[in-house]
Parts: C-alpha cells; structure tokens; sequence
C-alpha cells in the first residue's frame, strides 16, 4: 500500500493566522490586510505595532511603544560579559541564537501596551536587545570596544549609531527602517513555522524566538542574503554573469536568492528593494555588484522562461546592496533579518497562544521490520 505524504510539508496548512498572507500566485503579500506597497510608505514602529496589535497605531501608541523599545533595549553587565567571553569570529546568527535564551527580558519601566499576558513584554524586550546585541558584537569583533547604548535615541538610529559607532544618518535610518519593514514578517515561513513548533511545547518566548534564528540562518531561507551576495561577488562582473548562471544550472546548482514555495510570480518585497538597491548604489562602490545581481537575474529568468519554470528573485537577491549602502557587511546581513522578523516571531508565539495544539506531525517509517536481537 502507498502512504500519501508532503515532503518538506508542501501545500499542507499546519494552523491559521490572521498576521500577514502571503498569495503566492499573485505575488502579493499583506500583514494584517495592508499590502505591503503601503506599510513600506509608514513609519517603522507604526508597522511593527500592527503586526503585533494588528491595527496600525495612532500617534500616541507609537510613542509608547518606542519607549519601551528604548527603556529595554539596553544590556546588563553580565550579557556584555557574555559576549565578551564568545569566540569574536563567531558567525552573528550563532551568537544571536546563543544570546537570546541567556537575556534578563523582564521589563524595564511601564507596561503600558495592550498584551495580554507578561511574555509579550519578555519577548518585545528581546526584540529591543537585538540590536544592541548585534551591535555590541560588531564593535568587539572590529574594535574590541562597546558602544555606549543611548535610550533618549530610537530603535533603529540607536542601532545604525552603535553599530558604526559614529552618527548615523537620516537617509541611513530611513532606509532600514523601509528594509525592515519588508522583512518583518511573511507568515509560515521555516523560520516561523519552527518557532511556532517551539511555541506549541509551551517552551518559554525566549526559547521559540532562539530557534527561529537558528532555522532563518540556514542558505535555502534567511542565510540566502548573504550567499548571494557573496555570488555576486564570486561573478565579479556583469560581463561574467551569463556563463556563471549557464554553468550553475548545467551543474543543477541553485542560484541564491532565486525561486520561493509560495511566490510562483515575482516576490512582492524584491519588487520594492531592487529599484532601492538601484538608487542607493548609483556612482558609488557598490555599483559593480548590484549591476552583477541584476544581470545574473536577466539571464537567469532567460533561463527558467526557457524551461517554463516560475523561479523568480526573491527578498533575499537584491538585499546585500542595499544592506551594504548603509554599512551592514555579509556577515551581519541574516541576522538584520533576524531582529525584524523578531517582531513577526513574537507576533506568532502570542497568536499560537490563543488557541494551543502541539505540533507534532508523522513519519512514514522506512527502516528494518521488527527483528530480534
Ligand atoms: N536555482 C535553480 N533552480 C531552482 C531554484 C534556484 N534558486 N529554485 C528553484 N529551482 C527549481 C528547482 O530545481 C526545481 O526544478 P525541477 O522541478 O525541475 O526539479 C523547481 O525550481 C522547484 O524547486 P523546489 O526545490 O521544488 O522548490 P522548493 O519550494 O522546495 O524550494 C527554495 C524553495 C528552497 C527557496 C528554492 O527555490 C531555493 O533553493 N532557492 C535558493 C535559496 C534561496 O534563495 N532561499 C531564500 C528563499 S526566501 C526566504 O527564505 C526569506
């Protein structure tokens, strides 16, 4: 008899979610109902509390949410001590899926905002850390010093500013906060869907959002920014673009941040950084690289049109430009997706609260049948 099964659970829907969708056949995603052309125009916090309270806040509840992000973002003595004691080559995202479960996340100051239960606090507290972990990690690795954390400062100024350890500028924080945005949250995704199966354990926030970094950080999902730019740079030039795509598919390779399960068009959120990616790089070094990218993806849809196939860029191909234009390195490139899909993590561990089943799916068992020893 044959088992029907879903390998890499395929087409199968595991829950429901009201945070964001993603019609893959279209190419759009929304969070919470709003397209994400739109939510990209907002400012970052506004997103980020609709994502989590799932109505886009007013003026005053965007001030209290920035409050607490500035209150909590700052480390104790004893999490500056433990990244002081960790191997300074560490990759970011081993560090930030080490870090996460040691953080003290009890609130600081007010617990002004509409969770319904503390650990909305303990996890937005995580998100208001990352930041300043992975700055204070960048500062030893390069410097071997730790930047002074500012809580009069806003969450991503604070972060481009510790991170440079120099002012950062308007036009900088701007357009991280427009990255950010489009990298919040995208529904059942590996990294989701693992933290939602932490979740689902009753294992602590802290625990859920530490093995979500652990899942993004793989090439085939969030690790594929830094991969594909590190193939940019391999191609080296537009020029070469053509025989490295004919190469890899003749090899049946697979060319980072290409192709999606759920996006059989164009992903919506690669629309909107290529053009960015575009502006920010023009007259400057990064030129050479995002031209490289952008003919790499001409003849690499060439390509897939030839064999009809739907694999398309996705978030990932056109970021490490963009990421670079404002001083984040390869290396730092997954873990910056890391503390804005912080956000849409946390949102995930409070809804699966709500309505909780374990998740625990089955095998089809292929090995020996029962045998004595
Ligand atoms: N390069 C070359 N061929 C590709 C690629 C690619 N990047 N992506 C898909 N294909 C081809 C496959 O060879 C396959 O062809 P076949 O039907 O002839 O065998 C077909 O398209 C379908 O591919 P699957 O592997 O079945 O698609 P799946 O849904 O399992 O995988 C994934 C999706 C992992 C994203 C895949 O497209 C991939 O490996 N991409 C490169 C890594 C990447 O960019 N990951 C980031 C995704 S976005 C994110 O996670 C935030």
């Amino acid at each position: 008899m044959t088992v029907e099964y879903s390998k890499g659970l395929e087409g199968v829907i595991a829950d429901e979610t009201s945070i964001s969708n993603v019609e893959g056949d279209i190419g759009r995603l929304s969070y919470r109902g709003y397209p994400i052309e739109q939510l990209v125009q907002q400012p970052f916090t506004r997103v980020v509390w609709l994502v989590l309270f799932g109505e886009l806040a007013t003026p005053e509840e965007e001030v209290r949410l920035q409050q607490y992000l500035q209150r909590n973002g700052a480390l104790s003595a004893s999490e500056i001590a433990t990244l002081k004691s960790l191997p300074r080559e560490l990759h970011s995202m081993r560090m930030l899926q080490s870090m996460i479960p040691m953080l003290d996340t009890r609130p600081v100051g007010p617990q002004e905002l509409p969770f319904t239960n503390a650990e909305g606090y303990r996890g937005l507290s995580i998100v208001a850390k990352i930041p300043t972990l992975l700055a204070t990690f960048r500062r030893l690795q390069v410097a071997d010093e730790v930047p002074v954390y500012d809580a009069d400062k806003q969450y991503l100024a604070n972060f481009l500013t510790m991170f440079h350890n120099k002012p950062a500028s308007p036009e900088h924080v701007h357009c991280l906060a427009r990255l950010q945005i489009l990298q919040l949250e995208h529904s059942f995704n590996a990294g989701t869907f693992t933290c939602r199966v932490t979740a689902s354990t009753l294992a602590p926030v802290e625990s859920a959002l530490s093995s979500a970094v652990g899942s993004l950080y793989g090439t085939l999902h969030g690790g594929a920014d830094e991969a594909a730019l590190n193939e940019a740079i391999k191609v080296g030039s537009p020029d070469k673009a053509r025989a490295y795509v004919l190469d890899l598919l003749a090899n049946k390779g697979r060319l980072m941040g290409m192709g999606h399960r759920e996006y059989k068009k164009l992903d919506p959120r690669a629309a909107i950084l290529k053009p960015m990616a575009e502006t920010l790089c023009k007259g400057t070094d990064f030129e050479n690289v995002f031209m490289t990218l952008k003919e790499i993806e001409k003849e690499f849809n060439a390509e897939m049109q030839k064999k009809g196939k739907e694999v398309w860029a996705n978030l990932e191909f056109y970021k490490g430009p963009v990421n670079l234009a404002i001083g984040i390195p390869a290396t730092y490139f997954t873990a910056g997706f890391a503390m804005a899909r912080s956000v849409g993590w946390l949102a995930h561990v409070l809804e699966s609260r709500i309505d909780n089943r374990i998740m625990r799916p089955s095998a089809l068992y292929t090995g020996p049948a029962i045998r004595s020893l």
